[in-house]
């Protein structure tokens, strides 16, 4: 199997303050992982090396057999967690944009997703409540044939209903030569996505491992783990 994601030993330090201290997981192709940490552990950070737009202090981190740069760029499609959209934009413009930008956006797949999403194309970017922004983002970072997706707390803004039917669309979209990386808060609900997990405290990887493997050695949920690591 492939292994799609690697880092090694990773740091990162902003000016004082060090985010990632020697950080090491892998992800393999067909997979997703779960990254679960309270806020300032260090998980946007990571995210943000991954989609080669921070660079790390120390350590190495490859990509679908390639360092971050132009070539990771091209396989990977990061949502960040706050909007990144022009403001005059409609949502038809964002679709554009995205067609134009990315070789490996599916336009077809844009527009399933749109009305899967009861989203309209007309409507402007500035005008969506925050769960239709979200929407509108998952949607433009899903219709990329990426290697891998990441994304950072997809779901906040989302109702309870949508959510589940969004996480439903994330399992049938995905392909076994793809993976993801996400991090979310809403661990209960998001779980059952996850084939491995990284829990990150304070720039460190404390617990990792198979989902289900870690469920059935210590007898408890990712989310009850997690609430004991991070009590
Ligand atoms: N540009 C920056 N300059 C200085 N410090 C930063 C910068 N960006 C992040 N940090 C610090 O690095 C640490 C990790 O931040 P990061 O955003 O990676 O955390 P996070 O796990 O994504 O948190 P949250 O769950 O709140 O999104 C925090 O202490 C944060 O204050
Ligand atoms: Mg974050």
């Amino acid at each position: 199997m492939e292994t799609v994601f690697r880092v090694n030993n990773l740091s990162k330090t902003y000016l004082t303050k060090q985010a990632l201290k020697n950080v090491s997981l892998s992800l393999d192709s067909g997979k997703i992982l779960g990254l679960l940490g309270p806020n300032g552990s260090g998980k946007t950070t990571l995210m943000k090396i991954a989609a080669g737009l921070l660079r790390q202090s120390s350590g190495d981190i490859i990509i679908a057999g390639n360092k971050p740069g132009l070539k990771t760029k091209s396989v990977v499609s990061y949502l960040p967690d706050i909007s990144h959209l022009y403001k005059w934009m409609t949502i038809k413009d964002a679709i554009g944009f995205y067609k134009d930008f990315f070789p490996d956006f599916n336009i077809d797949k844009a527009k399933d997703m749109l009305g899967f999403m009861k989203l309209n194309e007309a409507s402007k970017v500035t005008t969506l409540s925050k769960g239709e922004a979200e929407k509108l983002n998952l949607t433009l970072v899903l219709s990329r044939n990426a290697k891998l997706y990441i994304f950072d707390e997809p779901l906040g803004g989302i109702d309870p209903v949508a959510r589940e039917k969004i996480l439903d669309a994330i399992l049938n979209n995905y392909r076994e030569d793809s993976s993801m990386i996400i991090s979310t808060h809403l661990v209960k609900d998001v779980e059952r996505l996850f084939d491995d997990v990284a829990f990150i405290s304070h720039g460190e990887v404390v617990l990792k491992g198979n989902a289900e493997e870690l469920r059935l050695e210590r007898g408890k949920s990712i989310d009850e783990l997690y609430r004991e690591v991070f009590q």
